[in-house]
C-alpha cells in the first residue's frame, strides 16, 4: 500500500467541502505540534508532502492525502489545544473536526497522538469521548520517543493505557513511534494497510 503513488489532494476548511467518502480512510488527530504532520511524511516516505513546523497550528485545514493510487485516503487534522490561537479561530476548528469526526462513514480508524514525554491530556481526553460517541475506533499513538528516556517509558505508557481503559471506543493496542528515528513506522503501517 505504502510502496504505490501517495498525493495531497486538498485542504478542507468547512464540511461541504470534504471529498466523497468512497475511499478507506484513517485520520491523525492529537495537540498541536504533537508530530501528525511528521508522521504522515515518515509513513509515506516523503518528507515535504505535509507541512510539518515548529510553530504550533501550522496545520489549519483538514489536508486530505492519497494512498496507494486510488484506495485509502490518510488525513491530517488540524491541532487542537493550542492555547495561543485566537479564541474565535480555536471555534471554527473545533466544530470542523467534530463535524468531521462524528460524520464520516468511511473512517475506519483515528490515531491518536500522544507526545510520548508528555501523556495524555485532558484536551485528548475530550477528543476521546468524542471518539466514543461518534463510534470511531480510535488508537493511540505515541510520538516523539526518541525524547523520551528509557527509565520513563514505563510510567508514561502505564498512564495511557490508564486512560484508555475508559474509552470503549479505544483499541488496546499503544503504538510508540519516532517520525526521526523509524520507530515504529513499519507497525503503523502494516495497521493501516489491514484495515478494510
Ligand atoms: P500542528 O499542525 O501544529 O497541529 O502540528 P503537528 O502535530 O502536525 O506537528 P509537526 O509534525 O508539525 O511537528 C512539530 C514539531 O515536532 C516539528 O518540529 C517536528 O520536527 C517535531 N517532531 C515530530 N515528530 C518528531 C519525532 O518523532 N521526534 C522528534 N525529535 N521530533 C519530532
Ligand atoms: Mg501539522
Amino acid at each position: 500500500l505504502f510502496a504505490g503513488q501517495t498525493d495531497f489532494l486538498k485542504g478542507v476548511v468547512a464540511m461541504s467541502g470534504l471529498p466523497a467518502g468512497d475511499r478507506i480512510e484513517v485520520c491523525f488527530a492529537g495537540r498541536s505540534n504533537v508530530g501528525k504532520s511528521t508522521l504522515i511524511n515518515a509513513l509515506t516516505g516523503r518528507k515535504g508532502l505535509a507541512r510539518a513546523s515548529n510553530t504550533p497550528g501550522r496545520t489549519q485545514e483538514i489536508n486530505f492525502f492519497t494512498l496507494g493510487g486510488d484506495s485509502h485516503y490518510l488525513v491530517d487534522l488540524p491541532g487542537y489545544g493550542y492555547a495561543n490561537a485566537p479564541v474565535a479561530i480555536v471555534e471554527k476548528w473545533q466544530r470542523l473536526l467534530k463535524s468531521y469526526l462524528a460524520g464520516r462513514q468511511n473512517l475506519r480508524r483515528a490515531f491518536v497522538l500522544i507526545d510520548a514525554r508528555h501523556g495524555v491530556k485532558s484536551v485528548d481526553e475530550e477528543i476521546m469521548r468524542l471518539l466514543d460517541s461518534a463510534a470511531v475506533t480510535f488508537q493511540c499513538v505515541l510520538t516523539k520517543a526518541d525524547k523520551v528516556k528509557e527509565k520513563d517509558r514505563e510510567r508514561i505508557l502505564d498512564q495511557v493505557r490508564g486512560a484508555l481503559a475508559k474509552h470503549p471506543a479505544a483499541f488496546p493496542e499503544i503504538i510508540l513511534t519516532s517520525s526521526e528515528k523509524g520507530d515504529g513506522i513499519a507497525i503503523l503501517r502494516s495497521i493501516i494497510a489491514t484495515l478494510e
